[in-house]
């Protein structure tokens, strides 16, 4: 089976393949990135050798290059994973936004129906995110059946994706399949995100910047649990439909941080005192969704997924991590990433972070 990983070069993309290259020998997996500030070659070390893994350097937005590629390689599966991912950054640049998540999954979907639909077997997986659905007051969970609503330019960007998706499927019959996912951490995240953010800045004694009081609540997802369920859907779950994917492990960010602070302290002998006083409340983020909390039965009942990791455990790995990758965290911490700590924690006053 020949497989196109888009993204694979980042976060999510680079644990799924390192989880799946070794784990399916017999299918050949092809690394569709255009290496934005996100990516990381390092993310892929150990299974850039291997005979069933080759990359190929594509902007998904280019339906040229796309559909040359498509061409010659046809693949029977595509897990797409390929996105601008920060909201922050779609704040402040939303055009990126909608280039790479709406017209670079519009790009895939042509390439998919004119060289790849009408094989036996073949599927396009989209990979998306809780945050289409906006947010939730104090209590209630996001089902498959809730209303789109989403908040940012980057969720907006990822719900016209989904609808794309959704549209191809039912207007030209593509095998398509969507999962929507709360928040993942885990290792090889860019820093930009809240966990190994905070994890970083306090091995480096920086502020920790919580917008707002830090009363938003998201639910947490081990990243390998999130690439297990996208596999459990591919194998068990029903062409066209969607299935959510959630921790049920729902936290406020001030937690979050008081938890970052215990396990990083307890990892290098530091006083918790001592982080904890690191805690500093930003100006918060325009539009900041309150509550994220899914409702993964569906994923459960028909897929047979769920979690394996426990927040505590995978916080400890993921510090662990952090601590020993020093030459990775050094090659993410880049002029660019310097550039974007300061354009978006100087003006919310927390310009050392
Ligand atoms: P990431 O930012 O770490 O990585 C994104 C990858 O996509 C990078 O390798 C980047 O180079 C690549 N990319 C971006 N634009 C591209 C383009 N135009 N052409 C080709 N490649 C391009 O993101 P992530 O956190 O790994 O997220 C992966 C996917 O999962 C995204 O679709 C995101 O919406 C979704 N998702 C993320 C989370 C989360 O918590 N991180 C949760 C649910 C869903
Ligand atoms: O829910 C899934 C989504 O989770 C994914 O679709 C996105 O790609 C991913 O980035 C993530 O979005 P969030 O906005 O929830 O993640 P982020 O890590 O940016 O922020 C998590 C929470 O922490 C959020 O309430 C904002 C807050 N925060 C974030 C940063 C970076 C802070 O308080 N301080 C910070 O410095």
């Amino acid at each position: 089976m020949k497989v196109v990983v888009t993204g694979g070069a980042g976060f999510i993309g680079s644990n799924f393949l390192r989880l799946s290259v070794p784990r399916f020998a017999d299918h050949h997996f092809l690394n569709v990135d255009k290496l934005s500030y996100a990516a990381n070659p390092a993310n892929l070390h150990g299974i850039d050798e291997a005979p069933n893994y080759g990359f190929a350097r594509v902007d998904i937005a280019d339906s040229a290059a796309v559909g040359e590629l498509f061409a010659k390689e046809r693949p029977d599966l595509v897990v797409h994973f390929a996105a601008e991912s920060h909201v922050d950054r779609s704040i402040v640049a939303p055009d990126h936004f909608v280039q790479a998540n709406i017209v670079g999954t519009f790009v895939l979907l042509e390439a998919f129906r004119a060289h790849c639909a009408d094989r036996n077997g073949a599927l396009f997986h989209h990979v998306s995110t809780d945050e289409v659905y906006g947010s939730l007051g104090t209590t209630g969970l996001f089902t498959e059946t809730t209303r789109y609503d989403p908040s940012s330019p980057y969720s907006a960007s990822k719900a016209a994706s989904d609808h794309l998706v959704r549209a191809y499927g039912r207007t030209y019959g593509l095998p398509i399949k969507i999962t929507n996912c709360s928040n993942n951490y885990g290792p090889y995240q860019f820093p930009e995100k809240l966990i190994p953010l905070m994890i970083l800045n306090a091995l480096e004694r920086k502020p920790l910047p919580v917008y707002g009081e830090g009363r938003n609540v998201r639910d947490w997802l081990y990243v390998e649990d999130h690439c297990e369920a996208i596999w459990s859907v591919i194998e068990r779950g029903r062409l066209g439909e969607t299935y959510n994917i959630g921790g049920r492990c729902e936290l406020r960010n001030m937690d979050v941080v008081q938890q970052i602070c215990t396990v990083v302290a307890a990892e290098t002998r530091a006083s918790v005192t001592e982080l904890e006083g690191l805690i500093t409340f930003v100006k918060d983020r325009p539009g900041h969704d309150l509550r994220y909390a899914i409702n993964a039965d569906k994923t459960t009942a028909e897929c047979g997924w769920q979690p394996q990791h426990s927040f505590e455990s995978g916080l400890q790995a993921t510090v662990r991590w952090y601590l020993d990758n020093h030459d990775w965290v050094a090659s993410v911490q880049s002029g660019e990433y310097r550039n974007w700590m300061e354009t978006n924690y100087h003006k919310r006053g927390a310009a050392d972070s």
